[in-house]
């Protein structure tokens, strides 16, 4: 007997979905008990989507694949591809399949890539991505849906979801809690009588309907599952309805088993094989799988068909409902569930199929000793080491447990464990990592040494620097004579130290490095060394070392080979780090394209962070505020996936500036504040964080105290320098603002940023010290080196201070230009505060430009004389004999003078007078 298809009852349930529709709702959740009629509300969901003119992707999760990585959004993006055809649909596919391959893609990428194919496929239409029977998806596919709920892709995005009430993710259950309207949930009850009878067929007489609505209590499923049950069973089951989820399960499941015990021998072992084969249960596979021939299978298969328990698309069997696939899959006896396993792996190894369902029926027939089920397991977790590390480690450690203990597998144990600590370590525990490194450790040198490499990485990225600089030492000693390997640990020894702010210990392990490299010829780990070594050598000052070896690093970099690159590729980092400094912004643009490059199709994820940040900072130095931001936060994300406290801080450090130039000083202060909290660990990270947040602190005209940091390079010599001045200034202390802006000047060597920098504190010093035409020669400095070192805002900053300068010394025409110059390169670069604090500087100086105008033209006569003798450098006492008036009433002169003038000294007023052609300054 068959149910009837269309949908009954739930007239409540179906306006909402069409208002959710229609609304383009974010979330609709359709929850309740197992067999209520989520799928199928789900489905009326997606039929007047597809009505609404919306594209629609629906995948469901299943209970025997969950641990296969990603299934969920696989099967929506196949489905959608086999229906329409579509470049992003194609491209999303490959994104998630290549989980698959050696180099995939690492997790952060794919979410944001899925994301991105998401909102080209809902241009202006919408789209709406119905998931079903989410209780059974994969961890990354539920972690996917979470990215997606927290950063919808599109304003048209739908996420509609069906899941059994007891499991629903906590991301979703808060999202439903927070009352947003356009969050729809519903929770679906049993179907009410007159809705049930709608169910069952006509010839069912109305005693035995009433007696199966109590049994089944309304559920259209166990309404189903008991049309052919006898009366006395019914009865039976009358006595005793359970109430709970996992009660109800329970019964529906052996009421269905009942339904499997009445199959033919041959037609029970095709539900058998069907129901361990899931999405592979094609007739030849069933027939492979059951051990029947073809004609045999086809037979048995009919049968399914005929008692309803599935139908036949193409030449691919589907359960009816994942219970009745459920109930086959327990009923099958575990010794032949094993053995259906491994005839599908091998059926699988046979056809080259995916490595992902090799992998998980594998796991489900792997024996002790079995060293192919170990290869086939540890390839596919390394594979997935990345991409899915939750599944990963969950293979490496069954590859771990059946690899024989051999020998000549000690290698590969070796490799297996070092994945596994990669896993654990990128999900954060790092506890766990540790405790499997240490392992790794007592095995052979080669391969404890990149398990001591990578443990170094991972201390590198809490910034826990001291052990790592101990465990590298001890091995560094184990290492023996093997080149390679020494040279590897210690270019990573010369890493640790450029973090430490130890520019002496990194040029020194740096060297030890580069001789031992010499006779590897591997121009990239030679490469990453000469990195280092230009990096320490900006730490020391030391300008022209630094220049040669950048320029050497570079070379070597663009001379090796993409693989052998990669394994040293996040090394980019701290060469265009060293390139930026040194002012040769296209090299580390080259640099830092081709390493994000490789290190997403590496999947070596813990590089980019660095990568990244060494691209926002390039991004804020050319002054393309808009992506600087979006690439720091984008570093932000990376090192939140990857649990790197470190790289976390690193990434708030570089988005200080642009946030303030573009947002203000608010959302930057935050920053400063949440820096404050949780700083970089590394002594160097903390010297940048200091005067960024410095920057900041200024521009708000706030106190408080950033750390300082415990040691200090060269490198950012000239910002620390330049803040103390601008600070001195500000508190009026004239002095010390002029003594630090002139060792800022002293210290910037021939750098142009840094002599913007230096130029810039000078000329604020110099105003402040009242010797306008000297700040304005020194602004002009500034403006002319920051147009060097192509540091827009900043150029525009000098140019807004000129414009002060000159509006001070009543030179409106000059003032003007300026502010033109400066507001030009704010628009340029994105600089949206630094525009908007513009505009009120401009109506100030127009204001103020009036009243200089008017106070100065207001000179009384003897001002005027009083005012030209002091600037010939007589004192009052003279000023009175020639005048023959009182010393006091010259007092009285001079003090007015000044305030009209605007001026605080006696030599400023000299330069004020001869400034303004118009007058003589003498006779
Ligand atoms: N309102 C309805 N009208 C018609 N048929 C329905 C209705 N609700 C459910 N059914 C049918 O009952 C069966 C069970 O429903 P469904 O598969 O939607 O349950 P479910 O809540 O998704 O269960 P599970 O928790 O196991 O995923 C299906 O065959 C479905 O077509
Ligand atoms: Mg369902």
């Amino acid at each position: 007997m068959r149910i009837r298809r269309e949908l009954v009852g739930r007239a409540d349930e179906t306006s909402l979905v069409e208002a959710a529709i229609t609304d383009g709702h974010r979330l609709v959740l359709i929850d309740g008990e197992p067999g209520v009629g989520k799928t199928r509300l789900l489905e009326h969901l997606v039929e007047r989507a597809h009505a609404a003119g919306r594209t629609v992707l629906a995948g469901s999760a299943t209970e025997f694949e969950r641990l296969v990585p990603f299934g969920t959004y696989v099967d929506a993006f196949t489905r959608l591809t086999d229906a329409a055809p579509s470049p992003p649909a194609e491209a999303a596919l490959r994104a998630l399949l290549s989980a698959d391959k050696a180099d995939q893609l690492d997790r952060y990428h794919t979410y944001r890539d899925i994301r991105s194919f998401l909102a080209e496929l809902a241009d202006d239409r919408g789209v709406v991505l119905a998931l079903d029977d989410l209780h059974w998806a994969d961890a990354p596919s539920l972690e996917l849906t979470e990215f997606l709920l927290r950063r919808p892709p599109a304003a048209g995005f739908t996420l509609a979801i069906a899941c059994r009430s007891d499991a629903v993710p906590p991301v979703v259950g808060e999202a439903v809690a927070r009352r947003d309207p356009r969050v729809t949930r519903l929770s679906l009850a049993p179907l009410g009588e007159d809705a049930a009878a709608l169910l069952m067929p006509p010839e069912v007489d109305p005693r035995r309907r009433r007696l199966m609505y109590r049994v089944s209590g309304g559920n259209p499923l166990f309404l189903w599952a008991l049309l052919d049950a006898d009366d006395r069973r019914l009865s039976e089951l009358a006595e005793d309805r359970p109430g709970a989820t996992l009660a109800l399960e329970q019964t529906l499941l052996a009421v269905l088993r009942r339904e499997l015990d009445r199959l033919s021998p041959a037609g029970r072992r095709a539900a058998h094989a069907a129901a361990v084969a899931g999405e592979l249960a094609s007739l030849v596979v069933i027939s492979h799988v059951a051990e029947l021939d073809l004609a045999g299978t086809a037979a048995a298969v009919d049968e399914l068909c005929r008692h309803g328990l599935g139908t036949l698309a193409g030449a691919r069997f589907t359960f009816r409902h994942p219970l009745v696939r459920a109930a086959a899959y327990d009923t099958c006896g575990a010794g032949w569930r094993v053995a259906a396993h491994a005839r599908i792996a091998d059926h699988l190894r046979g056809n080259d199929g995916s490595l992902a369902l090799l992998a998980h029926h594998t796991e489900r027939c792997a024996e002790l000793g079995d060293e192919r089920a170990a290869r086939t397991l540890g390839d596919a977790g390394l594979a997935y080491l990345d991409s899915a590390p939750t599944t990963a480690v969950r293979l490496l450690r069954e590859a771990l447990r059946v690899l024989p203990e051999r020998d000549d597998l000690v290698p590969y144990r070796g490799v297996l464990l070092t994945g596994l600590a990669r896993g654990t370590g990128v999900m954060g525990s790092l506890t766990e990592s540790r405790r499997i490194l240490h392992e790794v450790i007592h095995l052979p040198h080669e391969v404890a040494s990149a398990a001591v490499a990578f443990s170094s990485v991972i201390s590198r990225m809490l910034g826990r620097l001291d052990e790592a600089r101990a465990l590298l030492s001890a091995q560094t000693r184990k290492a023996g004579d093997d080149g390679r390997v020494r040279a590897q640990l210690l270019s990573e020894l010369a890493a640790v130290a450029m973090l430490r702010s130890d520019p002496g210990g990194a040029r020194r392990h740096a060297h030890e490095a580069l001789a031992l490299v010499s006779k590897t010829t591997d121009p990239a780990l030679e490469a990453a060394a000469y990195a280092l070594l230009a990096v320490a050598c900006l730490q020391d000052g030391d300008l022209a070392a630094a220049r040669a070896h950048s320029r050497r690093a570079g070379w070597l970099m663009d001379s090796a080979s993409d693989t052998a690159l990669v394994p040293h590729v996040e090394l980019v980092a701290p060469l265009s780090w060293s390139e930026i400094s040194l002012n040769r912004p296209a090299d580390a643009e080259r640099h830092l394209a081709r390493g994000i490059d490789l290190a997403t199709r590496s999947g070596r994820s813990y590089a980019m962070p660095y990568l990244l940040i060494g691209q926002a900072q390039l991004r804020t130095r050319a002054g393309r505020l808009a992506e600087a931001i979006e690439i720091a936060e984008h570093a932000a994300s990376a090192s939140e996936y990857i649990h790197s406290s470190e790289t976390l801080a690193m990434a708030r450090c570089v988005l200080l500036l642009p946030v303030l130039w573009r947002h203000g000083v608010d959302p930057a202060m935050t920053l400063a504040d949440s820096l404050t909290a949780a700083g970089p660990g590394s002594a160097w990270w903390q010297a940048i964080a200091y005067v960024s947040v410095a920057r900041v602190r200024l521009a708000g005209r706030t106190g408080g105290d950033h750390p300082q940091p415990p040691v200090l390079t060269r490198d950012t010599e000239v910002e620390r320098l330049a803040v103390q001045s601008i600070r001195a200034g500000a508190d009026g202390d004239v002095g010390t603002a002029l003594e630090r802006s002139a060792a800022a000047v002293e210290a910037a060597g021939d750098l142009p940023y840094q002599l913007g920098i230096a130029y810039d504190a000078r000329a604020r010093a110099l105003s402040g010290h009242d010797d306008l035409p000297g700040a304005v020669a020194a602004a002009r400095i500034a403006a002319e080196r920051f147009g060097e070192g192509g540091a827009v805002v900043e150029r525009g900053v000098a140019h807004q201070l000129l414009a002060t300068v000159h509006g001070r010394m009543g030179d409106v025409a000059s003032s003007h230009a300026e502010i033109g110059r400066a507001k030009a390169a704010y628009r340029e670069s994105g600089a949206d505060w630094l525009a908007g604090q513009l505009t009120r500087v401009e109506r100030r100086l127009a204001a103020s430009g009036q009243r200089h105008v008017a106070r100065e033209t207001a000179l009384t006569k003897r001002e005027l004389q009083v005012a030209e003798l002091i600037s010939q450098g007589l004192t009052n006492r003279e000023v009175a004999e020639q005048l023959q008036v009182s010393q006091k009433t010259v007092e009285t002169h001079v003090t007015r003078i000044f305030s009209k003038f605007d001026v605080r000294s006696r030599v400023a007023l000299a330069r004020r007078l001869a400034s303004r052609g118009d007058r003589p300054a003498s006779g």
